[in-house]
């Protein structure tokens, strides 16, 4: 199991000046020319984290701020395809119903892909109104990452993106792939970029298409995801101004058993001659499976590891519980979202959901699910959200930031 928080910042003596009082520092050691030198991990604090806490109590506010350069949102986006299939839809090929689907995922309808729709278009869709409402010029743009689990070639389609955006300085473009968790590792890995290389506006593309990998015949799966993509613009700005307070980053790979898409391989027979000798080639060919989940599993892992992961994150940032605007989940089923809400006692007013008309679009949820609120004016321009992904890997991860 691997987990991650707060950012490496290399300048210690710079630091220990700003460090009052010096709590919430992490140290590992590290071999430097010196000798033992120490490194000094924190949690993303700032002024505005500071300010929320200030009502809490001060075991749990005044997290000292130690980032020299932030980061902050500021421009969303979305895309979902044309074609809508609803419950109904669904109970004509599986033997179910809108009952149980609603009943027991909160899911009324989804979108899929069809003619000339691709993961790429709806990316860049959602791409172009992030870099609209954050009125970045995409020339401007200096680093685009695709998190997606389902993109169009196999090698990854961000620099694709980066061309269909006419970002004509070629910034830097590539993949990640973290399934409902690829968003939130998205962010922070948008927030290294600026904070520790300089990196001025970087795009964070969510989107996936679930529906080209699940068993259209398995009841069990195919009632829960739906296809959309969502982007932000996350742009550097003063350490004063930082809108990311804190994280919790998690992976553990024995968890893969419960959810996966594995690969395939097609072997060919009499591929060998008695003599070791090719007779048929390629010897394999690849495919991916279609998804394979236990259920139960996966909402049990969900709602154990969320609310530990946002609570680890919200003590990162210094900020209580009751600090927060909204609580943004990955939208994979209501009842998850409810139980994480309840055991984080947030009240059902103060979380996002758009879940029943999109279903699970994995990477895309969040970001889709945040420019539905920011365009309708829920979350508003200084409003603090807890946000948590999970999913397939297993992976999961929190991030408490700041709109605007
Ligand atoms: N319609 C009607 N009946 C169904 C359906 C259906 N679509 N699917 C299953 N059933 C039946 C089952 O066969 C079972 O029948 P039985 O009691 O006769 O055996 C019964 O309903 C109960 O099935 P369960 O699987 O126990 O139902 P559960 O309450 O666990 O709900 C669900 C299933 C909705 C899938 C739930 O477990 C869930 O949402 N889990 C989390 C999944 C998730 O979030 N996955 C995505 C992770 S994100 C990513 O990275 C991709």
């Amino acid at each position: 199991m691997a987990n991650a928080s707060g950012f490496f910042t290399p300048s210690v003596p710079s630091l220990r000046s700003r460090i009052q009082p010096p709590i919430g520092i992490f140290r590992s050691g590290s071999r430097s020319p010196e000798g033992f030198s120490t490194r000094v991990f924190c949690s993303s604090t700032t002024e505005g984290a500071d300010k929320l806490a200030s009502g809490a109590s001060s075991s749990e506010s005044r997290v000292p701020r130690l980032v020299s350069q932030g980061c902050k949102l500021v421009g969303c986006g979305s895309a979902v395809p044309t074609l809508k299939v609803s419950n109904d839809d669904l109970a004509k090929i599986v033997d179910t119903s809108d009952e149980w689907i609603s009943v027991r995922s909160g899911i009324r309808n989804r979108r899929v892909l069809s003619g000339k729709e691709s993961v790429t278009t709806l990316a860049v869709e959602a791409a172009r109104n992030a870099l609209q409402m954050a009125q970045v010029d995409p020339d401007d743009v200096d680093l685009v990452l695709m998190c997606s689990s389902t993109p169009d070639d196999l090698f990854g389609s961000a620099p694709q993106i980066q061309k269909a955006l006419g970002c004509k300085r070629n910034p830097l473009a590539y993949d990640i792939t973290a399934a409902c968790s690829g968003f939130v590792l998205g962010l922070i890995s948008a927030a290294s970029h600026i904070r520790g290389a300089g990196f001025q506006n970087v795009l964070v593309i969510g989107a996936d298409a679930l529906s080209r990998y699940v068993d259209w015949t398995d009841r069990g799966t195919c009632i829960l995801f739906g296809d959309a993509a969502g982007a932000v613009l996350v742009q550097a700005c003063d350490s004063e101004e930082d809108g990311l307070f804190g994280f919790d980053l998690h992976s553990d790979g024995d968890g893969q058993r419960h959810l996966n898409a594995p690969i395939k391989e097609n072997e060919m027979d009499n591929t060998l001659g008695s003599n070791g000798s090719v007779l048929d080639f390629p010897p394999n060919r690849s495919s991916y499976s279609c998804i394979q989940m236990n259920g139960k599993e996966v909402f049990r892992f969900a709602v154990r590891s969320v609310p530990q992961s946002i609570e680890s994150a919200l003590a990162k940032a210094g900020i209580p519980g009751s600090s927060i605007d909204w609580l943004l989940l990955h939208q994979a089923n209501q009842r998850i979202i409810d139980a994480v809400a309840t055991r984080l006692e947030v009240p059902p007013e103060r979380v996002i959901s758009n879940l029943a008309n999109y279903g699970n679009t994995s990477a895309a949820s969040i970001p889709l699910a945040l420019d539905e609120a920011v365009r309708s004016g829920k979350v508003k321009v200084g409003h603090t959200i807890a946000a948590a992904g999970f999913g397939a890997g297993v992976t999961w991860g929190s991030a408490i930031l700041r709109w605007g």
